[in-house]
């Protein structure tokens, strides 16, 4: 079986990756772990374009396997789908998710519960060792809240309210999120599409 290694350094998300993968795909590792340093200009205008040109670079680093990145955001419909692609670096990089968070409840006030539609988008890109590229996309449908609630997730989570589950995915364990978010889906797709090359 191939293995897989995965363009990024996030642990939270390697945890994620793993757990989504593992029946397929025993050994996945990050980028750090195989030894791989690669930077790419994420200068692409869609989450596949983004995702591709990460999984690219790590290839041409000279990864040995399947190579997979991710690209996702946040997509609000009333801010006309921001801040969409810039979703990391919205109001900038080092700009904490709670002034974040903030200022798009502030842009929503008195905004009704129907206009406050939003998701979660993210894609995967796959470089097999043959050099096929894939690309998959998901999303996860919900509200923005009025205040941040629950600890867990990271990023936009505290406002990101699901109107299903009655909870935001903050408020979700990691294992409940991952079930439903755009990232967990994205993953199963992508492990499917691989299954029928
Ligand atoms: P990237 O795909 O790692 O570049 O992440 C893009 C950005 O989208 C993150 O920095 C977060 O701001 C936001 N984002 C993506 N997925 C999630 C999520 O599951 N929860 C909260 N924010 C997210």
């Amino acid at each position: 079986m191939e293995r897989v290694i995965f363009a990024t350094g996030n642990e939270g998300k390697m945890r994620e990756i793993r757990s989504i993968l593992a029946d397929t795909y025993p050994e996945v590792l990050s980028m750090k772990e195989a030894g791989i340093r690669a930077e790419a200009a994420e200068d692409g205008k869609t989450y596949e374009e983004n995702a591709l040109i990460k999984a690219r670079a790590v290839a041409a680093a000279g990864a040995d396997g399947i190579v997979m990145a991710d690209d996702s955001g946040l997509e609000v419909d009333f801010l006309n789908r921001e801040p969409g692609i810039y979703s990391a670096r919205y109001m900038g990089e080092d700009t904490s998710y709670r002034i974040k968070n903030a200022n798009l409840i502030g842009r929503l006030e008195g905004v009704p519960e129907e206009k406050r539609t939003a998701r979660f988008v993210c894609a995967i890109a796959a470089v097999l060792p043959d050099g096929r590229e894939l690309a998959v996309r998901a999303a996860i449908e919900g509200r923005i809240g009025y205040e941040e609630k629950g600890e867990g997730g990271f990023g936009y989570d505290p406002i990101f309210y699901v109107p299903e589950l009655g909870k935001t995915t903050a408020e979700l364990t990691e294992e409940e999120k991952n079930l439903v978010s755009h990232r967990g889906k994205a993953l199963r797709l992508m492990k499917e599409e691989l299954k029928k090359l």
